[in-house]
């Protein structure tokens, strides 16, 4: 069995599979330059030959034991018509929604098309070892780009609109669960054999605002996937939340669980299921700052993680990050002995 799989399904392995969150990305120069073949982010991640070609970029440069589907958690938006830009420099960009147009928002989910056909596509090039990874953000993390119109340090403009319009708040995350949900499900009929729900967004909430922002459209998302007949192993990564992290387990019915760079994951192992994986969780800056630091907090990492473990970081892989460095994580996972520069 592929190694993802054998540690999703409750089993340990000796030496942890690794893949990294954004390993796709500009830290490496073969991405540039396919990225700079296209102006507009959003046209690049519609393009099915492109964007495959970068989701096994990371396969083929460090041997990574899983890719992941190169798209955006912020494709779901459009597909409800709303628009999204990406700005060098700045992020995502997309029109503030109001009230009215929560009431008034029209599916239009052929425009993911392009996604399943680069699903397709890795598939058919992908090493037979190798796990392709799905994904899609949750609700909330979405809905709070929908309602601030870009990326915020607080999100305090969409937890105040959550809670002074409940309804409103109610029928914009249904909406998202209902295009997240076809929009996994196509993902596996296309190829992928894992998902992964990105809630980066699951911090600072108050606990009954977690249970209705977070674990009601995860815990619905997840059962309607189910129905569907669609069984593969779904990742939560709820990023930041604190103890809520129990709950999210408990409550949400997700497969495994991604925890963030706080998170002691040795106490996380002892208070949820014995063979719930646990992926996770080194901090993006020791990766960022190599040398001494990473090598111990890769220590760290491995000593801490009891049972089924699939070795990841507490959130993406930043474009300043050493290819070096991720070679001698890798390494050093695999072999004990990295090369830190
Ligand atoms: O390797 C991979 O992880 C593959 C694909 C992937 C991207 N984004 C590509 C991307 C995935 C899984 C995501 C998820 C995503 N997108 C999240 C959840 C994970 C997280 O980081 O918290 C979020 C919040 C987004 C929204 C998003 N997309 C933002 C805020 C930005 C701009 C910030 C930035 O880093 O520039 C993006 C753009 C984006 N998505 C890039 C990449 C490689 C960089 C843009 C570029 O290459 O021009």
């Amino acid at each position: 069995m592929k190694k993802i799989l054998s540690v999703l399904s409750g089993h340990r392995e000796d030496i942890p599979p690794i893949w990294m969150m954004r390993q796709a990305g500009r830290h490496l120069p073969e991405y540039l330059e396919i990225r700079n073949t296209t102006t507009s982010f959003i046209d690049f991640c519609f393009s099915p030959e492109k964007a495959s070609e970068v989701t096994l970029q990371p396969i083929h440069r460090y041997d990574m034991d899983a890719a992941i589907l190169f798209a955006d958690i912020l494709l779901v938006p459009i597909a409800l018509g709303r628009q999204v830009t990406f700005e060098k420099g700045v992020g995502p960009i997309l029109n503030p929604i109001s009230i009215n147009d929560i009431k008034r928002l029209q599916k239009n989910t052929n425009v993911l098309k392009p996604v399943y056909e680069t699903v397709k596509k890795v598939k058919k090039k992908l090493y037979k070892s190798k796990t392709l990874i799905g994904f899609c953000g949750a609700p909330w993390t979405v809905a709070t780009y929908m309602l601030e119109g870009k990326g915020t340090t607080n999100k305090e403009k969409a937890k105040k609109f959550a809670y002074e319009n409940p309804g409103a708040t109610k029928d914009l995350l249904e909406s998202l669960v209902e295009v997240s949900v076809e929009y996994l499900i196509k993902q596996a009929e296309a190829g992928a054999e894992v998902l992964q729900i990105f809630e980066s967004w699951a911090s600072d909430l108050s606990p009954s605002m977690f249970h209705d922002l977070i674990i009601k459209p995860t815990r619905n998302i997840i059962k309607l996937v189910r129905d569907s007949g669609v069984d593969v192993p779904i990742i939560g990564f709820p990023k930041n939340c604190g103890l809520s992290v129990l709950d999210y387990v408990e409550k949400t019915g997700i497969s495994a669980i991604a925890a963030s760079t706080e998170i002691p994951i040795k106490k996380l192992r002892s208070l949820i299921p014995e063979n719930m994986a646990i992926q996770g969780n080194l901090d993006p800056l020791a990766l960022r700052l190599g040398g001494k630091t990473l090598e111990y907090q890769v220590e760290e990492v491995l000593k801490n993680a009891r049972g089924p473990h699939i070795f990841n970081l507490g959130h993406g892989v930043s474009p300043d990050v050493k290819i070096e460095n991720i070679k001698a994580v890798i390494n050093h996972i695999r072999t004990g002995n990295g090369n830190y520069v």
